[in-house]
């Protein structure tokens, strides 16, 4: 296959997933998701842009203290969607059409980059992250909740042969065997700030559990 039959394709999986996405998300929400953003987002504050909205689930949990809100979405439908929820919350949201390998704001123009699931779905997340790093202004963070590959060798082979032959297709290009941590490290991201949690926890491995959660400082 091409390089642009592949882009086709993705973007193909990308649509399809964007119409159940918002069903799904809903009803993890209760589930812990929700908690889990609230926390995250909880300090988050200044000129932010949101990388891969979605409907804006993140939208509620923004403090008072975020002066404004840039987001960029490349489905249309969830675009539409993130601006309905935005409106109905009363705030102020740009919404934009883009992608995180190449996202359409200037350099060093925001506080904080917050990305929420999705660095395991962009299509390349080295150039996604270099991004992510030069809008960001010195001292700024990337604020993620990730799921992130098995630090499991064995379950973390597993993940990658079920990525490539089930879960990427089913789920819009989503991955479960990224190693998004180092990926982060090597974008020139301090991960101090990022620790690892599992969520759902639950007592048998899945492979969506375990996360990345926290923030990564770009240096000043
Ligand atoms: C699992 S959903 C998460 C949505 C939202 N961030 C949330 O936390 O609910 C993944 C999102 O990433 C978006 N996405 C996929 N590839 C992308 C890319 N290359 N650039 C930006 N967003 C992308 C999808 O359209 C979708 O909205």
């Amino acid at each position: 296959m091409t390089t642009l039959q592949e882009a086709r394709m993705t973007r193909r999986r990308r649509r399809l997933f964007a119409r159940w996405w918002p069903r799904a998300a809903a009803s993890m929400e209760d589930r812990g998701l929700g908690s889990h953003r609230a926390r995250l987002l909880a300090d988050v504050e200044g000129r932010i842009l949101e990388v891969g909205c979605g409907d804006g689930a993140n939208f509620p949990y923004y403090p008072n203290a975020v002066t404004a809100l840039i987001a960029v979405e490349p489905e249309a439908q969830l675009r539409d969607l993130a601006l309905e929820r935005a409106e109905a919350l009363g705030m102020q949201a740009a919404v934009l059409d883009g992608q995180a390998e190449q996202l359409p704001v200037e350099s060093d123009s925001f506080d904080a980059v917050v990305s929420t699931l999705v660095l395991c779905s962009v299509e390349d997340q080295d150039r996604a992250l270099a991004e992510m790093h030069r809008v960001l202004k010195p001292g700024g963070r990337l604020w993620c909740l990730e799921h992130v590959a098995s630090g499991n060798r064995l379950i973390h082979l597993g993940e990658r042969a079920f990525d490539a032959v089930f879960w990427s297709h089913v789920f819009g290009g989503c991955h479960t065997g990224r190693e998004t941590g180092a990926a982060i490290g090597r974008a020139g991201f301090d991960t101090e700030g990022l620790a690892p949690r599992r969520f759902p926890d639950l007592p048998f491995p899945l492979s969506v559990s375990p996360h990345l959660i926290g923030t990564a400082r770009k240096a000043l």
